[in-house]
């Protein structure tokens, strides 16, 4: 493929600042996207087997409830942590994602649809589990599928725009416009890879549950004990399954032997001794997040590689910078961004540490946390339409 076509696919305003900090926010970012894609297949997932089992096994009575919540939060996370990344590739790498978005332009509307329909079943499925009704498997069944299937589109779009050189024939097959938008591109052994991922991170999610909760009284040590196991069970079994995919995809593509490649390895290595053995199960997350930036680093690495070969190389992209904008970007990120989910995360740890009910406004952190998040947000937004306003007149006038 000529370079200048994918040259001239990109936007004409250039970018508002240096390429590579989209790149990093990219990579960061997606990697916070697949965590909690990885956590709610991987707690749904459970979840399913957990429901099977009813109201018999006093273990899994009180377990089942607790995937089907975390897998429900996670949703609505990744939901919001895909934006993101999708952002930001859109900005460096916008001849790809649009000319995906417009050769699966069906399975693009079908995603949105998809996503609806099987996030308002998850919640049907919660409801049915909770009221004890039968065939609430059956429906978290199909919810299940459905959002797997939302991944299966996520990533038809993810692989089609990594395929510049068969886009011409993807558009016009034999010379013939198809313009349905109808294109889907599947990579069975990478999709299988990304998913599989949902068993460990499933496994290591439950060590930290059984850690969290062991300094609690109302749970019994069998509980605790049952659910470490478990966990364990899972993160190994399934760090062996991904770690057999992960292998195969490297050769298929010829990455085996790449220094990132192997240290991805190595960091698999590392999580298998690591939850096998379960001492701290919050520092085996520590090292699970480092190796998940580096799957994220490589799903990059491929990317560029392929792009870097036709002549189109982001660091190319013409910077026209934009520092106001960029200073409102990066204050939001850091400063609001910190301080919000730091004060929500404090108070869900202080909540479940505590037995009964707990009152964040007598818990001085909270408190103050909570004051500062207030008022970054009303600051925030004054800023934000104060500023845009006198933009827009600025422009206009
Ligand atoms: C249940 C819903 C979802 C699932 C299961 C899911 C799963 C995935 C998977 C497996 C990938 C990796 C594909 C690959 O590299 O082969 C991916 C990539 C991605 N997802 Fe999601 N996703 C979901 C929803 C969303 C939503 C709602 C957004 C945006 C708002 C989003 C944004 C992205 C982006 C931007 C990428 C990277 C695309 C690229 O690099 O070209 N995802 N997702």
């Amino acid at each position: 493929m000529d370079a200048s076509v994918l040259l001239a696919l990109r936007d004409p305003a250039g970018v508002p600042f240096y390429p590579i900090i989209f790149q990093v926010l990219y990579v960061l970012t997606w990697a916070l996207h697949a965590a909690f894609v990885l956590l709610s297949l991987g707690s749904m997932g459970l979840s399913l087997y957990g429901s099977t089992k009813g109201q018999r096994d006093n273990h899994w009575k009180m377990l089942t409830p607790h995937l089907i919540q975390t897998g429900k939060i996670s949703i609505s996370i990744l939901i919001v942590l895909g934006v993101a990344p999708l952002l930001f590739t859109q900005v460096i790498y916008d001849p790809n994602w649009y000319v995906a978005n417009t050769l699966s332009g069906m399975w693009v509307f079908i995603f949105i649809y998809t996503l609806i329909v099987g996030y308002s079943m998850y919640y049907w499925y919660y409801y049915a589990n909770k009221g004890q009704k039968s065939g609430s498997t059956l429906i978290g069944l199909l919810a299940f599928c459905i959002l797997v299937f939302a991944g299966i589109l996520m990533h038809n779009f993810a692989v089609t725009s990594i395929m510049p050189e068969q886009w011409m024939q993807m558009y016009a097959p034999n010379g013939v416009v198809d313009d349905s938008g109808w294109t889907f591109n599947l990579e069975v052994i990478r999709f299988a890879f990304m998913v599989s991922l949902s068993i460990p991170v499933v496994g290591i999610f439950l060590q930290n549950y059984s850690k969290f909760l062991s300094t609690r009284v109302d749970f019994d040590e069998a509980y605790i004990k049952y659910t470490a196991s478990l966990g364990t069970k899972m993160a190994v079994v399934g760090l062996l399954i991904s770690a057999v995919a992960f292998a195969l995809w490297m050769l298929q593509i010829g990455y085996l032997f790449h220094p990132l490649s192997l240290m991805i390895v190595i960091g698999v290595v590392v999580l298998l001794v690591m939850s096998q053995m379960n001492k701290n199960s919050y520092i085996t997350t520590g090292v699970l997040v480092v190796v998940a930036l580096l799957i994220s680093g490589m799903r990059e690495l491929i990317r560029f590689d392929i792009m870097s070969k036709l002549g189109y190389s982001i660091y190319d992209y013409p910077v026209n910078l934009e520092i106001p904008t960029i200073a409102m970007f990066l204050l939001t990120f850091v400063v609001f961004g910190f301080i919000g989910v730091g004060y929500l995360l404090t108070m869900a740890w202080k909540v479940g540490k505590n037995e009964g009910i707990f009152d964040g406004s007598k818990d001085a952190i909270v408190t103050k946390l909570g004051n500062y998040t207030l008022a970054i947000l009303v600051a925030w937004m004054a800023i934000y339409f104060v500023w845009g306003i006198a933009i827009l007149f600025n422009n206009i006038l």
